[in-house]
């Protein structure tokens, strides 16, 4: 997953918004990490779980990991400006976004996890044309994709 995400990372270009779905321990954040490491981010990736939203600042572009897990009314997100996430010129990663819908920018694409035995499956559902462009670069690294354990995918 970590090997996929590298290499989803280094086909990333312009602005999105993703949605991460899928049950715990699916490989959420396990993928976001490979994203950043392809985008070229060496430094520590933390699971945002705790602190509900990580930032990383990329030459033009500013990179948002959420995760919404412990959150349980869309409320409660006011306090973190999720709204000013302007998609138009940022990456924005969202594990568990069910949890918050109503304060998020709308998803160019998502990403859903499964988990099967063994390995796992993602299918890509894209949700604008922008996501559209997206999926497409994606799903062909997504199919190809050799990291240990990965099932079948969509
Ligand atoms: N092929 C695989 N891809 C991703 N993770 C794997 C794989 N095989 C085993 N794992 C393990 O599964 C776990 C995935 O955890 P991860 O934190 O990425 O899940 P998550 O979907 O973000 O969960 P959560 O909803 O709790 O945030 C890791 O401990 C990882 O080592
Ligand atoms: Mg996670």
């Amino acid at each position: 997953m970590d090997a996929l995400g590298v290499q989803l990372g280094c086909a990333l270009s312009a602005a999105a918004v993703v949605y991460l779905t899928g049950e715990l321990g699916a490989g959420k954040t396990t993928l976001v990490r490979g994203v950043l490491r392809g985008l070229g981010f060496t430094g520590r990736v933390r699971s945002p779980t705790y602190t509900l939203m990580e930032g990383y600042e990329f030459p033009g572009r500013v990179f948002h990991h959420l995760d919404l897990y412990r959150i349980h009314d869309a409320g409660e997100l006011e306090f973190l400006g999720v709204r000013e996430l302007d998609a138009a010129d940022r990456w924005v990663f969202v594990e568990w976004p069910e949890r918050g819908v109503s304060e998020l920018p709308p998803p160019d694409l998502e990403l859903k996890f499964e988990l099967r035995d063994p390995g796992r499956r993602i299918g890509l559902s894209a949700r604008s044309e922008q996501g559209r462009k997206l999926a497409e670069t994606w799903r062909t690294l997504v199919k190809t994709a050799t990291a240990p354990g990965l099932a079948g995918l969509d």
